[in-house]
């Protein structure tokens, strides 16, 4: 058995995973999936459709049980601690859970009461200020745009401050300005020391925001770096005058067209 949670908090990294397995029937989309974050850091998740990406993050939100492996969140067992992982962790859709009705400053107080919050104004007011949403905190949310949505969707999971935060796809369908938005605010919580585990489709996305990148593909990681270690993954294109270096998306494309080839032969 494991040492206490409170050992095991100081010495793991926040989000510890290894020989991840899941199948629906008989599709294998999880074949072994290891993964580590560092605290305070923020890790992308890239994979095409149907790669897995949000199967890994319903197991580490604890909304779905791994058929074999571990996983362990800010030091708990996804499957033995669920409840502890659940306090320790908020999760955001790429659906805004945000109550239309009201303004952004009420769905704000709202789940800090749900959560029996002491101060529940004030937990909203600096809310609305780290998100940059003042202004419109008293608007009802029908009148916000995509990406007000999405900045107060973000704001109304950090209340209780959990330590690990998941982000499916935040910036889906957002123009790249809410985008910009969306991902200041994002790189605003890493410095604050909350621990990020984002997927997403957008290449630029994680080569902006994450300190770490990992591909999913065909039910395993199969590259895990810093952005600059996946780039030199690939020979510097030949190039007459100029060295241009190679993209993120070209990485992603030469990785998991490679793997398919070689796969197909
Ligand atoms: N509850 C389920 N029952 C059956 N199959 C499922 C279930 N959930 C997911 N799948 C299948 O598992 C695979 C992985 O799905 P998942 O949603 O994790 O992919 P994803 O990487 O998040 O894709 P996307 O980029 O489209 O969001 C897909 O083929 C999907 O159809
Ligand atoms: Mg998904």
């Amino acid at each position: 058995m494991s040492t206490s949670p409170t050992t095991d908090q100081v010495e793991q990294p926040p989000i510890h995973v290894q020989g991840l397995e899941k199948s629906f029937k008989q599709l294998k989309v999880l074949r072994g999936v290891d993964i580590d974050v560092a605290r305070g850091s923020i890790f992308a998740l890239l994979g095409s459709n149907g790669a897995g990406k949000t199967t890994v993050v319903k197991i580490l939100s604890t909304l779905l049980k791994a058929d074999a492996g571990t996983a362990r969140v800010n030091g708990f067992d996804v499957a033995a601690q669920a409840a502890r992982v659940r306090e320790s962790i908020s999760l955001t859709g790429q659906f805004a859970a945000v109550d239309e009705v009201l303004s952004g400053r009420e769905n704000l107080v709202l789940v800090a009461k749900l959560r029996h919050l002491k101060a529940p104004g004030t937990i909203a007011d600096d809310l609305l200020k780290r998100f940059s949403l003042t202004e419109a905190g008293t608007r009802r949310v029908a009148t916000y745009s995509g990406g007000m949505r999405r900045r107060l969707d973000i704001a109304m999971s950090l209340i209780g401050e959990p330590p690990v935060i998941f982000l499916d796809e935040p910036t889906t369908g957002l123009d790249p300005e809410a985008r910009i938005e969306v991902w200041q605010a994002v790189k605003e919580l890493a410095k604050g020391g909350t621990t990020v585990l984002l997927t997403t489709q957008y290449l630029d996305e994680a080569e902006q925001l994450a300190d770490r990148i990992a591909i999913l593909h065909e039910g395993r990681i199969i590259v895990d770096g810093t952005l600059d270690e996946l780039k030199r993954l690939l020979p510097p294109a030949e190039v007459e005058y100029v060295e241009k270096q190679p993209t993120l998306e070209d990485v992603f494309l030469t990785l998991v067209g490679a793997k398919t080839e070689k796969e197909q032969r």
